[in-house]
């Protein structure tokens, strides 16, 4: 009994420490669960479409400290447009020498190391720059090396990362299917080409007084960027690799000096053909196999 006496108060103790304690876990569980709702109920981007696009909001919807408020007004006029209107005929012509164009694209892994113009190579990277991006924030960063130390410094990270690809990160399936290319983790082009153009997504801007800007569907705005790069370079006759060096974004970055906004989506060797260049004979797949009219 005397014993009973001296447990009954530690025994009503630890009850009220579970109770408590279990009190407050249920709290917990319902106030984060409330707010994982209010994230979902309003996605600012669609789930398919995430890229790493930085965007910081507060409680009250508005951008957080360091962010540009983008609720105040920004008026900007609206301008008279009208576009060149052909004849039928000569839209169907048009349509047929612009596919032919680029139908002759090809990646050419053989880049001859004669010098290009410096004015093409500015002009091309302009109408890569004319290209449509998410709220017209323009994310994107073109760097151009021609300086031959850095493009050596560049092809020596490149191979690195890639001999590790091919040898460890890559699986059988893969390396499978990279066989018809011929391809391997030597990349002489890196040295040989006239330019190497690396281009870089912004995933958020950084404005003069050093506020951050939201770059929406940074990643697919730059892609698109890159896709008129590669039709301006075959306008022009030269050739390119398209290339998402894997694993080497970071390093190359802070070789180019570029600012940790800027994450690294694709490296473009830039030149003529060699003489002796060759490529894999593919086949595209006809307009009946892309195409569906509804
Ligand atoms: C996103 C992307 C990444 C690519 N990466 C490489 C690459 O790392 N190395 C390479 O030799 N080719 C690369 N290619 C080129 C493709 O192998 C090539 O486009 C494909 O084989 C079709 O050939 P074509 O460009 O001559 O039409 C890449 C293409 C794309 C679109």
């Amino acid at each position: 009994m005397a014993l009973l006496s001296v447990l009954t108060p530690v025994l009503a103790l630890l009850l009220c420490l579970v109770v408590g304690y279990m009190l407050l876990k249920s709290r917990h569980a319902e106030s984060t669960s409330g707010q994982e709702a209010k994230v979902d109920s309003r996605p600012w981007v669609d789930q398919d479409l995430q890229d790493d696009t930085e965007h910081a909001q507060r409680e009250d919807g508005r951008e957080g400290d360091d962010w540009v408020d983008s609720s105040e007004k920004q008026d900007i006029p609206h301008v008279p447009y009208s576009a060149t209107r052909y004849p039928e005929e000569t839209m169907v012509e048009r349509s047929k020498e612009f596919y032919s164009l680029l139908n002759q694209r090809r990646t050419v892994r053989r880049i001859s190391p004669e010098p290009v113009p410096r004015e093409v190579i500015d002009t091309v990277i302009r109408t890569a720059g004319t290209a449509p991006s998410g709220a017209h924030t323009e994310p994107w960063t073109f760097v151009v090396v021609s300086d031959p130390e850095i493009k050596h410094q560049i092809r020596q990270i490149v191979e690195e990362e890639e001999e590790v690809n091919y040898r460890q990160r890559m699986g059988d399936k893969w390396v499978k299917d990279l066989a018809k290319f011929r391809t391997n983790w030597i990349k002489d082009y890196l040295d040989v080409a006239p330019y190497l153009i690396l281009i870089f997504k912004q995933t958020y801007g950084i404005l003069a007084n050093n506020k951050k800007k939201t770059h929406y569907y940074n990643e697919i705005s730059v892609s698109i960027a890159c896709g008129i790069l590669l039709a301006a370079l075959q306008n022009v006759g030269l050739v390119t690799v398209t290339s998402t060096p894997l694993n080497c974004g970071p390093q190359l970055r802070l070789l180019l000096k570029r600012p940790t906004n800027e994450k690294l989506l694709m490296l473009l060797p830039v030149g003529y053909p060699a003489a002796d260049a060759t490529v894999p004979q593919l086949k595209r797949k006809p307009l009946e196999d892309i195409v569906v009219h509804i």
